[in-house]
């Protein structure tokens, strides 16, 4: 005869191994809903994809009110190489790193930037008036153009350049209606004179590489 086995704690072993992978995944989930969904603009490049070199179905005609109160069009930049940013002034982040890094490219082709106009186009002109334009875009370049307009001129505009953008809900960031994020593609785009598309940029290309790109695509070193 064999002696009564103790009673076995695999039972409540198993059942605390459930509840533990349970409070793990539920972590998991936290922290990816965190990443994907939060106030960041880590799907900046989510709208990327899709775009090849020489796609002539970007751009097209638009109409926009400058930091000057301006109506423009596309005609008013014909013959200049236009350098479209789409983005908003609230952005901490991508926004401003891709405009400075515009403008460092520019500063290094020199004289030859004379032939380029940076333009930053909001996708948030609810907030984004003129004036406040005015006084963001003379913080990276003297020349730098920005354009807000009706929203339905700025998603015209946005969907001719194939821009994603979306306002983030406010509860996810903190619930103050003011501070809400956009989330927004973060291509750079160069247009021709003739108003074309040239190429694109991505926001983590360095301003070297953007100057050289530049130089080679105007024809020139
Ligand atoms: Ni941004």
């Amino acid at each position: 005869m064999t002696p009564p086995s103790p009673p076995s704690p695999t039972g409540r072993f198993n059942g605390l191994a459930v509840a533990l992978a349970i409070l793990a995944l539920l972590i998991a989930a936290l922290l990816i809903g965190r990443f994907y969904f939060g106030p960041q603009h880590v799907r900046h490049e989510a709208a990327a994809t899709g775009i090849g070199g020489s796609d002539t179905s970007i751009g097209g005609p638009f109409t926009l009110t400058d930091q000057d109160g301006r109506i423009v069009t596309e005609q008013d930049f014909r013959g200049k190489y236009l350098l479209v940013y789409f983005g908003f002034t609230f952005c901490p982040d991508v926004c401003p790193t891709s405009l400075q890094r515009n403008a460092d490219a520019l500063d290094l082709l020199g004289e030859r930037a004379r032939d380029i106009v940076p333009v930053l186009i909001t996708v948030d002109p609810a907030r984004d008036t003129p004036e406040k334009l005015k006084d963001y875009v003379h913080l990276f370049r003297p020349g730098l153009v920005g354009l807000t307009g009706t929203p339905e001129q700025v998603a015209a505009v946005s969907k001719a350049y194939r821009v994603y953008y979306a306002k983030v809900d406010p509860a996810k960031t903190g619930g103050d209606d003011r501070m809400y994020m956009m989330d927004h593609s973060s291509l750079t785009y160069l247009m021709g004179p003739d108003g074309r598309f040239l190429q694109f940029f991505r926001h983590d290309l360095s301003s070297e590489e953007m100057a050289i790109r530049l130089s080679r695509t105007m024809g020139g070193r």
